[in-house]
């Protein structure tokens, strides 16, 4: 629990997404980087980013970027395709001086591997609309067949904890079997909520085709990025605090997030007013 007479630890690694799907990239962070404390912030409120007009997703990820900044964040992990997608370029421009991690489709890796020359992709809407997925695509796909598909619902699925359900498998199946009939071997995880339903992925895949989640890939980056700019945490006896808020319903993200495997000691909830999500608020939660 939170109140308004504690803050955020200074010099927190900072992470978000519409919902829960960031924490498959958050958990990777805390293995790679113990030391590091972190505070998640999940905007429930708007969940899901990915049927959004990109300009919509861009005014949110801005008001998180500013609600961390005012919060003495260090770095930001756009923590989710979509908002990558929509809005890491005007990120990197409006905040020059800070330290932005994103997430783009592991086409390049994808492209590596393949035996097949046939690769799936799984994103959102939005995603596959932005130029950084035209540009991944255009970079390191040449020879490559790409598929792609937005499995509607799937997002909406996992934030309901909908994680091993019949219905949550009929939606990757139909994903999923016209890309195995097309020679698929190897499926790129496009959206950071994805990896949360792996075991179903690779269920209706089968052991033959690799599923590639980029979550590591991007917690090595955030580790490389500390070292860059001299900014690691010093290792102490006693383990960083971990924040993780939410601008949607609390006991179900905390519910979520013990489910998960995170030890959800300090969570809170935060409000959207306008265009801008208003700091811990001034009661205890
Ligand atoms: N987890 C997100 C992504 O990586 C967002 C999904 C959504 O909210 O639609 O794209």
């Amino acid at each position: 629990m939170m109140t308004n007479k504690q803050s955020f630890p200074l010099n927190s690694i900072a992470v978000f997404d519409s919902g829960i799907g960031g924490l498959s990239v958050l958990s990777e962070i805390h293995q790679l980087l113990p030391d590091e404390p972190t505070i998640y912030l999940a905007d429930q409120a708007n969940v899901p980013y990915g049927s959004r007009p990109l300009e919509e997703v861009r005014r949110f990820a801005i008001a998180i970027t500013e609600f961390f900044l005012a919060n003495q964040a260090k770095m930001v992990v756009v923590a989710c395709n979509t908002a990558s997608a929509a809005a890491l370029h005007e990120l990197r421009l409006r905040f020059p001086t800070t330290l932005f991690v994103g997430m783009e489709p592991a086409i390049k890796p994808a492209a590596e591997q393949t035996r097949s020359g046939v690769v799936g992709v799984l994103a959102t809407p939005a995603t596959f609309q932005g130029e950084l997925y035209a540009s991944v695509i255009e970079r390191f796909a040449q020879g490559v067949k790409v598929l792609q598909d937005t499995c509607p619902g799937l997002v909406s699925q996992i934030e309901a904890g909908q994680l091993e359900t019949p219905q949550t498998k009929q939606i990757i199946e139909k994903a999923l079997n016209p890309m195995l009939a097309s020679g698929i071997d190897t499926v790129v995880l496009g959206c950071t909520h994805y990896p949360f339903v792996i075991p179903l992925i690779q269920e209706v895949v089968g052991q033959g085709v690799r599923v590639i989640d980029p979550a590591p890939a991007v917690a090595k980056q955030v580790a490389r990025m500390l070292d860059h700019y001299h900014l690691r945490s010093p290792s102490h006896s006693s383990s960083p605090t971990h924040y993780y808020l939410t601008s949607g319903n609390l006991p179900a993200f905390r519910n979520m997030l013990m489910r998960l495997g995170f030890e959800a000691e300090h969570t809170s909830k935060v409000f959207w007013r306008g265009n801008s999500l208003t700091p811990v608020p001034p009661i205890d939660l």
